[in-house]
């Protein structure tokens, strides 16, 4: 088994290759990735192996560094052309989240960095990438500070879909909180939405927070009302995959239902946003792309046990988006900001 130093993804430089946690094999099984080729990277971002916003774009950017250091280009146009298209390629593999874009173009920036030798870059590369992994770190920490003194009256929170260490490096972003708040020495419990179809809800949120030790309960995205209108929960704390200028945030599918519930029994609608997800070239939430995916997703129980009648299609839309004027506040590396403020931050 290799050693993740518990990251959901490592750059293993020594031996040039990413380490991911395979989040397709859990709860049942901890399987650990290593990958090397730019098809193993694109189909393990594609089929959410590796999945989360932030953990994707670190992900991307190992892996566009992995793929550099095997390049056999000896001059710097050819190299840098081939590192281009690698990034184009990747960026390919999911269309929401734009940490996949960002961090691949805060990786293509290193190629303009004046380097006079191909070997130069490929260690500016390196070092590019793991800069943007101890970044995540880092800024999912302070997301964790930033959120835990709103959470100081709370009991309870509903989250949807997972948005912990296991979509980032470490710690994650909507978990955060619960997790810097327990260090703290309060104990938050969870409602996870199960999250449909590929229920990272039930499989990822609840066993990384059981792991952590966190009190969590799964329920049925449809039993949100009644979580939420019961005086269970005292806040909703999400994720987000692509936050627009104008603060409509695009998040999981379901995220905008919970968000209008929120608002109908007056619970607070959280926002746990990096700034590495906000794409201030958004200008609302209708520029969003939304990833639509294979029906089979919903039509069979992880493409086994079939669930709809023959003939019968389905329609699978990953993300959908929550209107900015749903969102309390977004939680952020840079402080709690509201909606309206988001544009200062262009
Ligand atoms: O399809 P997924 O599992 O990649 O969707 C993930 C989410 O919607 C998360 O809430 C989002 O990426 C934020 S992760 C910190």
């Amino acid at each position: 088994m290799y050693d993740l130093r518990g990251e959901t993804v490592h750059f293993d430089v020594e031996h040039n290759r990413l380490l991911a946690l395979d989040q397709t094999e859990l709860p049942q099984k901890t399987v650990v990735l290593a990958l090397r080729t730019r098809e193993e990277l694109f189909e393990a971002i594609q089929s959410l192996r590796v999945r989360g916003a932030p953990a994707i774009g670190v992900a991307a950017a190992i892996g566009l560094a992995v793929l550099a250091n095997e390049s056999c280009q000896t001059e710097i146009p050819a190299f840098c052309a081939e590192v281009r298209e690698n990034a184009a390629y990747l960026k390919a593999a999911r269309p929401t989240a734009v940490n996949l874009p960002w961090a691949l173009g805060e990786m293509e920036k290193v190629l303009s960095n004046g380097a006079k030798t191909v070997e130069a870059l490929k260690a500016a590369l390196t070092s590019r990438a793991l800069a943007l992994h101890a970044a995540d770190v880092e800024v999912c920490r302070k997301i964790g500070e930033n959120g835990a003194p709103l959470l100081k009256n709370c009991r309870a929170v509903l989250t949807h879909c997972n948005a912990g260490r296991l979509a980032a490096v470490k710690y994650g972003t909507a978990l955060a909180p619960i997790y810097t708040a327990k260090e703290q020495g309060h104990n938050i419990a969870v409602y996870a939405d199960e999250t449909r179809p590929l229920l990272q809800g039930a499989r990822l949120t609840a066993y990384e927070l059981h792991e952590a030790g966190i009190d969590v309960t799964v329920l049925c995205d449809s039993a949100a009302s009644y979580v939420l209108g019961s005086g269970k929960v005292q806040a909703v704390l999400v994720g987000c995959d692509r936050v627009a200028a104008n603060g409509d945030t695009a998040n999981k599918v379901g995220t905008s239902g919970v968000a209008v519930l929120a608002q109908h029994y007056g619970i607070p609608f959280y926002v746990c946003a990096p700034f590495s997800t906000i794409d201030f070239s958004c200008a609302s939430g209708a520029e969003i792309p939304i990833e639509l995916r294979d029906d089979r997703e919903i039509g069979t129980l992880w493409y086994q046990k079939k669930m709809l009648p023959d003939g019968v299609c389905a329609l699978n839309p990953a993300f959908d988006v929550t209107s900015a004027d749903l969102i309390t506040a977004f939680i952020t590396e840079k402080g709690v900001i509201e909606p309206k403020a988001l544009a200062q931050y262009r």
